[in-house]
């Protein structure tokens, strides 16, 4: 069982003023809409602003980046999805969400056929879709797919149960058993709004804490690991043709993170719990990813318990400035993780959490950060678009 009051530290932390770098609005959001001095609060999306060093005019609709120092590599590849489908895989997508969909150059990419998977960013999780108890709202969600089935497009959907952008109710209740039918009504609304139409879900986003313990949040410290496997068996009762995933991120490095990962999909798998997959997020720095084959062997360990493995939200940030040694590093580091998908026969797609360094989360995340996307903020292709069609290349 657990307090009010810590209840209330774990939903939402309510300070006078938010911290630099802390988030101070967006959809669901009952903290401090106010940062402290010499910070301003920054729209990065509907669900979320954060505070950055400056005192007013901050950057709008996903942060502006410099543009790369060397030009983009000019390819003869105009379909990663079809080079990628026909070495075998299922897709090559990426990430997007609504306030971007007004941007046309963007759309024209994301739909003119280099592609053939969207995830919506946001539009899907919990604190969106459930504003009010029993309330849903599905129209931000329905327009990513209606974009993405219009374009032939298959549609990972993302996420059901996570630590993160939840909705602010949810804070009002805390007995274990009315925590779990609340989890269940929602999986079971929204899983059914879009049966038959989404490929897989993230049924489960982020359980693990990169120590090697359960993430304590509000559903593992009031249900315990239990609520687990009452999401995956909620959304398999509503749509029992969609792959149910399990995504994290980290589970590319070898230790106590991915053993947990490791020993409580096991058990998952044993206990008959309907999940079918494995989201390797992909969130990495350029110069600190693993070879191929280490990656791919963590991949193998969850294929031999008869799961398919995805990368789903791939990209590799550096510090800014970018510089040609970086770029060129992080084309490396690109072929490295595609490599590894591509030595994985049940590895059965590949995403970059957006194509383009325009609307990449890094900036606005990771202080100093960017530059992690395949594009450049002008939509041009960097060295790292060679290394994803080199890493597609890699296995004959
Ligand atoms: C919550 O309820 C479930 C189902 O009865 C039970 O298995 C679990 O142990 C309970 N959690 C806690 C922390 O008591």
């Amino acid at each position: 069982m657990i307090s009010a009051g810590i209840l209330l530290a774990l939903i939402s932390v309510v300070v006078a003023q938010s911290q630099p770098y802390g988030q101070c609005g967006g959809q669901g959001w009952t903290g401090a809409t106010t940062c402290t001095s010499g910070w301003t609060c920054t729209y990065s999306n509907p669900y979320y602003s954060q505070c950055l060093p400056g005192t007013g005019g901050g950057s709008t609709g996903g942060g502006s980046q410099t543009t790369s120092p060397t030009s983009g590599p000019t390819s003869t590849v105009t379909s990663l999805n079809a080079l990628a489908k026909s070495k075998g895989k299922l897709y090559f997508g990426s990430a997007t969400d609504n306030p971007e969909l007004t941007d046309a150059p963007y759309v024209s990419i994301l739909t003119g056929g280099m592609f053939g998977q969207i995830t919506p960013g946001n539009s899907m999780k919990w604190g969106p879709t459930e504003p009010s108890q029993g309330t849903y709202s599905y129209t931000q969600g329905d327009a990513v797919l209606s974009l993405a089935t219009s374009h032939n497009m298959i549609v990972r959907g993302h996420n059901l149960c996570w630590y993160e952008q939840l909705p602010s109710w949810l804070s009002s209740s805390s007995s274990n058993a009315t925590l779990v039918s609340i989890l269940q009504a929602h999986i079971q609304s929204e899983v059914t709004h879009y049966k038959g139409q989404v490929y897989a879900w993230d049924v489960v986003n982020e359980p693990f804490d990169d120590s090697g313990v359960m993430r304590s949040w509000l559903y593992q410290n009031v249900v315990g690991t239990s609520y687990i496997a009452d999401a995956f068996n909620a959304a398999h009762a509503a749509d029992p043709n969609a792959k149910l995933y399990l995504n994290d991120y980290n589970l590319e490095y070898s230790g106590a993170k991915f053993n947990l990962a490791l020993s409580t999909i096991t058990t998952l798998v044993q206990q008959g719990v309907p999940i079918h997959g494995v989201g390797f997020e992909g969130h990495m720095i350029v110069g600190s990813v693993p070879s191929a084959a280490s990656i791919a062997a963590n991949m193998e360990k969850f294929t031999a318990l008869g799961l398919e493995v995805a990368f789903t939200e791939i990209d590799i940030r550096m510090t800014l400035p970018a510089t040609a040694a970086l770029l060129a590093q992080q084309q490396t580091d690109y072929q490295t993780m595609v490599t590894a998908c591509m030595m994985v026969a049940k590895c059965v797609g590949i995403t970059v959490w957006d194509y383009t360094d325009k609307y990449s989360w890094v900036p606005s995340t990771f202080s100093g950060q960017g530059e992690a996307c395949p594009w450049d903020a002008n939509l041009v292709e960097k060295p790292a678009f060679n290394g994803i069609v080199a890493g597609l290349n890699s296995q004959g």
